[in-house]
């Protein structure tokens, strides 16, 4: 029987109360390395992948969570059940081998390792407003987090993972004929300065964050051979100015932070470029009417969880903080799914 426009299905609550199940499939898998182990073997029997990974349930077991994952669009299969055969689709291929530089896992590792878990208290922080995650007890969320060496390289991995596809994006859109240098605020492992000399041959990049993750993006420019024209830096950037760049960029930065501190950072920004400089926020700028990007409104919520006060925003949002510091003019550009570049020009 078809079903008629105005009639009530229970269709959308079902998938969305039980989403969790479909990304803890996901998440596991990934947490396992099937997609880097396939990738290696391109194709394994379902017998092969459960002793590769050293599964102790049943066979059974084995093949509803590989024939999840193929319904899901993550892994082909050619045969059933014990003729079975599986690969990974093109673009497990590409984003979640761990051996290919386009891997994004790293941020569905943070997934599994931390929010997962942080999440299960959505509640209890909106019942208090306070942060749900390691930083329950203390203030200082970033120095808690790299005290420990396997978090901080789990954090700068899920930043480049969630960023990646938007840097190449920005690096490759943005027009940079007018502009010679630019600081990257808070670059994490430097994956935006990277990007952004790799196709800019013009520009000098400067990745700035807080000193224990200077290691890790002065590794990433000799990885990708930039030593020449990309530099890390590190500092507070709350107790020192921004270093002068034509160009000042924060990916991900502002949505840590509420509004006063919010402004503070674009003040800063403002202050560290010259005359027609441009200061890019690069976030899941939520639409005016706050009613299509539902990414961007759980991003913001996963603010709460992470550090309390930080909040995702809209382009008017920041159209009014920007006239607040004298910013001349702003404009928006899109880049890849939710996430934007709001730009703001001096
Ligand atoms: C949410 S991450 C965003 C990373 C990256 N820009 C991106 O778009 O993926 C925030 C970054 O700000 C850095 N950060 C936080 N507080 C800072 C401070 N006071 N001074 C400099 N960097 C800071 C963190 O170390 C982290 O790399």
């Amino acid at each position: 029987m078809e079903q008629q426009p105005n009639q009530p299905s229970p269709e959308n609550i079902m998938k969305i109360g039980t989403g969790f199940w479909a990304s803890k499939i996901l998440l596991t898998a990934v947490s396992f390395q099937l997609f880097t182990r396939l990738a290696e073997m391109k194709t394994m029997s379902a017998k092969d992948i459960k002793h590769l990974l050293g599964l102790n349930c049943t066979d059974r077991n084995v093949h509803d969570f590989l024939d999840a994952l193929t319904a899901f669009g993550f892994l082909t299969r050619s045969g059933i059940l014990d003729t079975a055969t599986y690969s990974n689709t093109v673009d497990t291929d590409t984003f979640l081998d761990k051996n290919k530089p386009s891997y994004i896992g790293g941020l569905l590792e943070m997934l599994n390792n931390r929010l997962y878990g942080f999440w299960g208290n959505l509640g209890e922080g909106l019942l208090t407003g306070l942060p749900q995650n390691e930083t329950k007890n203390s203030e200082d969320f970033f120095g808690l987090i790299y005290q420990d060496p396997e978090k901080l390289k789990e954090f700068t991995g899920a930043m480049s993972g969630i960023q990646m596809g938007n840097f190449m994006a920005f690096a490759q859109k943005f027009d940079f004929t007018k502009y010679k240098t630019l600081i990257d605020v808070g670059g994490s492992a430097g994956l935006l300065s990277v990007m952004v000399a790799t196709y800019n041959p013009a520009m000098r990049c400067t990745t700035f964050d807080l000193p224990p993750v200077e290691p890790i993006a002065s590794a990433t420019i000799q990885k990708f051979g930039l030593t020449d024209r990309v530099n890390a830096a590190s500092g507070n950037f709350f107790s020192v100015p921004i270093p002068h760049a034509d160009v000042v960029v924060m990916g991900n930065i502002l949505h840590d932070w509420d509004e006063q501190n919010k402004i503070v950072l674009m003040q800063k920004a403002y202050d560290a470029l010259p005359a027609d400089g441009a200061f890019i926020a690069i976030e899941n700028i939520i639409d005016d009417e706050r009613k299509q990007n539902v990414f961007g409104m759980m991003m913001s919520l996963n603010m709460l969880i992470e550090t309390g006060t930080g909040f995702d925003y809209t382009f008017a949002d920041f159209n009014r903080w920007a006239k607040i510091v004298g910013f001349k003019s702003t404009s928006l550009l899109q880049l890849t799914g939710p996430s934007s570049a709001a730009i703001a020009y001096k």
